[in-house]
This record gives structure tokens, sequence and C-alpha cells, in this order.
């Protein structure tokens, strides 16, 4: 009897722990996917997470600079010198975070990327070039923003030229 009791006893703690586990590994998914953007989104620390968090930042910064040569922010030199030198940075940033194989969800890269790695590289390295002019235009004094529209340009098709190619949208 005592024994029957104290499996009873037992079968009912081992019901509570198994809930009490269950629950406790649900709180962890549920997190997991808290800390995506949504569930079944990007995990940021991925390699397309860190490259679409970086292209973010180009949009930002080159948003910025456009701005100030287009009215919608009051130009400061300093400022967009400053932005031209963190832009010309993250463009040499995202291009090590496309792994050899392509991703089968959540990118809008093309196939292209990766069978047409030379000329996606080509315009990569387009990119950078633009932006490295593009510093050295923000840094000639005295600032005026008259003499920024040509680089700016430059760099704004150099985004437009391979989303073109290489980007669904
Ligand atoms: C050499 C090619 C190339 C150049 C140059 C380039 N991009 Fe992209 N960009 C891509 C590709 C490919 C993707 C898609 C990435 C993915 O989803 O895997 C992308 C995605 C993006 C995204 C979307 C990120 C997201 O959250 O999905 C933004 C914003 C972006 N690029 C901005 C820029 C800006 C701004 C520039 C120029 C300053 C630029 N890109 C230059 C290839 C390029």
């Amino acid at each position: 009897m005592v024994f029957v009791d104290g499996t009873r006893i037992l079968a009912a703690v081992s019901r509570d722990l198994i809930a009490t586990m269950t629950l406790k590994r649900l709180t962890v998914v549920l997190l997991a996917c808290l800390t995506l953007s949504a569930c079944g989104g990007v995990d940021p620390n991925s390699p397309l997470g860190q490259r679409k968090a970086i292209f973010k930042q180009m949009l930002n910064n080159s948003e910025n600079l456009g701005g100030m040569l287009r009215g919608r922010i009051p130009f400061d030199g300093a400022k967009f010198a400053e932005g031209a030198v963190k832009l010309d940075a993250l463009s040499h940033e995202p291009w090590k975070h496309f792994p050899s194989v392509r991703e089968e969800d959540h990118t809008s890269a093309k196939d292209d990327v990766w069978q047409k790695q030379a000329r996606f590289q080509e315009m990569a390295r387009n990119l950078e070039t633009a932006t490295g002019e593009l510093v050295i235009a923000s840094q000639v004094q005295p600032y005026k923003a008259g003499n920024l529209g040509p680089a700016v340009q430059k760099v704004e098709d150099a985004c437009t030229a391979c989303h073109k190619q290489f980007r669904d949208h």
C-alpha cells in the first residue's frame, strides 16, 4: 500500500516536473523568438542579419548626406565630412557577410551574387571607390555644399546599379 502510494506521489511529482520543464522550454523558445525581429525572422548575429544591419546604416548615412545637399537637413561641412568617413568605412563592410552558399530564407540577394561573383565584387569596389572620393571631396575647405553633388550622386549610383543587378525587391 505504502509502496503504491509512493509511486502515485512520485508520478504526481514527475508530472509536475514535466509540466514545469515544458513551460520553461516554451519560455526559452518564446524568448528566442522575441530576440529575433519576429518569430521566424532573421537572427541578428547571422551573416544575413549582420549585412542587413550594415546596409541599413549605409542607407541612414547616405540619406543624411543627401539630405544635407537637398536642403532637408541644414548643411554642416564638418558633419558632412564626418558622415562621409563613416559611409566610406561602412561601404567596406557588407561583403564579408555574404557566405559562400546563399541562405534559403529572408535574403533579397539574387542568385547572381553567387553566380556572378566577379561582377558583384567589381560593383562593391565601385562603391568603395565612390565613397573614398566622397571623403576627399568633403574635406575640401572652405566647405561648400555646391561642390559635393557629383560625389554624392556617384555613391548613390553605385548603390542603385548593384541593387538593380543583384537585389530582389
Ligand atoms: C555590390 C552590390 C551592392 C552595393 C554597391 C550596395 N548594395 Fe545594398 N544590397 C545589396 C544586396 C545584394 C542586398 C540584399 C542583401 C540580402 O538581403 O541578403 C542589399 C540590401 C540593401 C538594403 C536592405 C537591407 C535589409 O534590411 O534588407 C539596403 C537598405 C541597402 N542595401 C542599402 C544600400 C546603400 C545605401 C548602398 C550604397 C551606399 C548600397 N546598398 C550599396 C547589394 C549592394
